[in-house]
């Protein structure tokens, strides 16, 4: 089993099935309203050093669930990174606080560098537009849950897909499982970024490219959608020249889409989907929210060695 969590990359279809076997265990511990001991003797150090809400407050619920503990740093300027200090040095004093380290940054290497800093397990919570891994498990956790299989899906990613870490690590998961087909959608300028399409290739994906994605949806059983990453952009006009790119709304859903479909977001939402497919079945961000939290857990009790004890 995985040790770190720095790229969905390096997943084998083991890996993930096996942790979503461990986060349905989970969700029992998560639903029964008490304090579970699995981790009581472990402390989480939680840094987020760019904006989160979810995932930060996702880990540590997680951990705090199953009776751990956590230390925190957060913010952009609340840690020594912006006295200089560099990544290395920091985890070498930081693995003296805890026994596991969620960390989130805007380098992309900071995760890498974190992990050859130290023996503790680091997991990626976000490196800049790169990756976001444990978003992706927990989605996919959420798409076996719906649809009872990994395999023999039509995923359509629409958005940024340029600046969507969360794509990134998704693409990677949906390319391990067989007759998966996925149909990337951006505008022009927010294109997937090369290195993806060379590993996709490298593995035999199967994959097609398109701006348009009415001629994508009729076939989709998962549409996820990226809001356009405005924090990634040097200015509010090259922003806004994007903003709306795709919408999601309850006409196009109805006249376009299988009746199967799960529209998929890892929040926040911007414009990208109307409010009126919230209360449709076929809507499931909220539910990967509370997916999330037993996927976290799981991640914690495996790279702490106590998932055999579950
Ligand atoms: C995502 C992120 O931070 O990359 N949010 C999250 O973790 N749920 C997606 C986003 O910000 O668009």
């Amino acid at each position: 089993m995985f040790k770190d969590l720095i790229s969905t990359r390096e997943l084998k279809p083991s890996d993930v099935t096996y942790a979503i076997k461990v986060a349905e265990k989970m969700e029992a511990i998560r639903d029964s309203g008490k304090q579970h001991d699995l981790l009581k003797d472990a402390i989480m150090a939680s840094l987020f050093f760019e904006p989160s809400t979810r995932t930060r407050l996702s880990f540590e619920s997680a951990m705090n669930r199953l009776g751990g503990r956590i230390v925190t740093s957060t913010g952009k300027g609340a840690s020594s990174f912006s006295k200089g200090e560099t990544v290395y040095d920091a985890i070498k004093v930081i693995e003296n606080y805890c026994d596991i380290i969620v960390i989130r940054d805007s380098g992309e290497d900071t995760p890498l560098a974190a992990l050859h800093a130290t023996e503790k397990p680091v997991i990626n919570a976000g490196n800049g537009p790169d990756e976001h891994p444990t978003q992706a498990l927990l989605d996919f956790f959420t798409i076996y849950k719906e649809f009872g299989r990994l395999e023999n899906l039509n995923f359509v990613y629409a958005g940024d897909l340029k600046y969507s870490r969360v794509i990134h690590s998704n693409l990677y998961l949906a390319s391990l499982f067989p007759n998966n087909h996925i149909s990337f959608v951006s505008p022009k300028g927010l294109e997937l970024p090369h290195k993806f399409y060379e590993e996709l290739d490298h593995r035999g994906a199967n994959y097609s490219i398109t701006d348009s994605w009415d001629s994508v949806l009729p076939n989709a059983d998962v549409v996820m959608i990226a809001r356009v990453q405005q924090e990634r952009f040097k200015s509010e006009e090259e922003y806004l020249k994007y903003k709306g790119s795709y919408v999601m709304n309850k006409k196009l859903l109805e006249s376009k889409c299988k009746p199967e479909v799960r529209i998929m977001a890892p929040l926040p939402r911007v414009d990208e989907i109307s409010t009126d497919i919230d209360d449709l079945p076929n809507a499931v961000y909220f539910k990967q929210v509370n997916n999330g939290v037993a996927m976290r857990m799981a991640l914690l009790a495996i790279m702490l060695g106590k998932d055999e004890d579950v």
